[in-house]
């Protein structure tokens, strides 16, 4: 008998397989609750008492070798699995994937583009290393003008000529009147930079969106009506005033302020007690503009205006610090969701 046993051991441990099912027969063979482990214990008794002792050492023996074989089988076949790309249980339930969503500048500007190009605006873009003439020059702010330190620059390059990082979408109108011709119905969003200390009101980079408007017989009212409906579509609010004011690519210009209401404690404290709350700055284009991009002041006219995308964001949004947009912190971020 225990001569049997030894040629089992033997038995065992010449074993070779890398089949799972293979694995599982051996187990069951010998380790299995009717398999050679089991009968040879129940044989147990039957066994001569002097020879107990070396009976059982023996089929503890076969029995260690059974396990120590299933398990260095189970765990070759498991790496053979992994160098396959197979892991684990494929029943498992999947892990969750996790959804990005748009940020909520670029939530703001789909939107304004969206309302715009429901009354007929394209989009047009620029480039944000600008050139002086179209940042400043062509938008009737010659060189020396006192207007142009109203937007601190970086500049690139002051020799021969000025490069720099545009400090508004301004310029885009330019380049969109340099290379097409009235009717032009046109907004340009993008980025802007401006050298300016960054606090929660301000940052040296953001966003805004410009918009260009150039027909026959354009007139101011046809500008009002169009910021009225653009205010309407976007904060479900028309009525909106315009205030004198000055830009030099425009001629009158104005600024536009929303009559955002006065019934709780933050409606106080965003409009300072007034009620009303800026929101873009606007005007009839110069004619020295039109003429420096071949547009004849004589035939055409048109209107312009341009926002910030930050401060329209914020004021939809209830956000008190500019500087939330760039820290792309996702608890900010994931409050956010939207398709458009
Ligand atoms: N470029 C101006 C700024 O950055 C915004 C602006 C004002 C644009 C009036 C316009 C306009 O087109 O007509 O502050």
């Amino acid at each position: 008998m225990i001569d049997k046993i030894k040629a089992h051991i033997a038995d065992v441990e010449n074993f070779q397989t890398d089949v799972a099912e293979e694995v599982e027969k051996f187990r069951i063979e010998y380790l299995g609750k009717k398999g050679i482990l089991n009968a040879f214990f129940a044989e147990f008794k039957n066994v001569p008492n002097e020879q107990k002792k070396e009976f059982g050492q023996t089929i503890n023996e076969l029995k260690t070798a059974a396990q120590n074989k299933v398990e260095a089988l189970k765990n070759a076949l498991s790496d053979k699995q992994e160098e396959k790309g197979v892991y684990g249980d494929l029943s498992r339930p999947g892990e969750e994937i996790n959804l990005g969503s748009r940020h909520p500048i670029s939530m703001v500007k789909n939107q304004i583009i969206d309302i715009f190009s429901n009354i007929g605006f394209n989009v047009s873009e620029g480039p944000e290393i600008e050139d002086d003439w179209h940042n400043f020059t062509a938008l009737n702010l010659p060189e020396y003008h006192p207007a142009r330190d109203m937007q601190d620059t970086f500049f690139i390059q002051t020799n021969p000529e000025d490069i720099l990082l545009r400090t508004h979408t301004s310029s885009v109108q330019v380049r969109y009147m340099e290379e097409n011709k009235p009717p032009i119905r046109t907004i340009s969003p993008g980025r802007v930079f401006r050298n300016e200390a960054i606090s929660a009101r301000s940052h040296c980079i953001f966003h805004q969106v410009e918009g260009l408007y150039i027909d026959k017989d354009v007139s101011f009212a046809d500008l009002k009506q169009t910021l009225q409906y653009f205010t309407q579509q976007l904060f479900g609010k028309s009525k909106i005033r315009l205030r004198p004011s000055y830009f030099p690519f425009t001629e009158p210009s104005a600024e536009v302020d929303i009559y955002w209401g006065l019934k709780t404690e933050t409606d106080y404290r965003i409009t300072k007690g007034t009620g009303w709350l800026e929101i873009m700055g606007c005007g009839m284009v110069d004619p020295n503009v039109l003429k420096n991009c071949n547009i004849n002041p004589e035939d055409y006219s048109g209107f312009a205006f341009g926002m910030g995308i930050e401060r329209i964001a914020m004021l939809l949004y209830q956000i008190s610090d500019i500087r939330m947009f760039y820290e792309n912190d996702l608890r900010f971020l994931n409050q956010f969701k939207s398709v458009i």
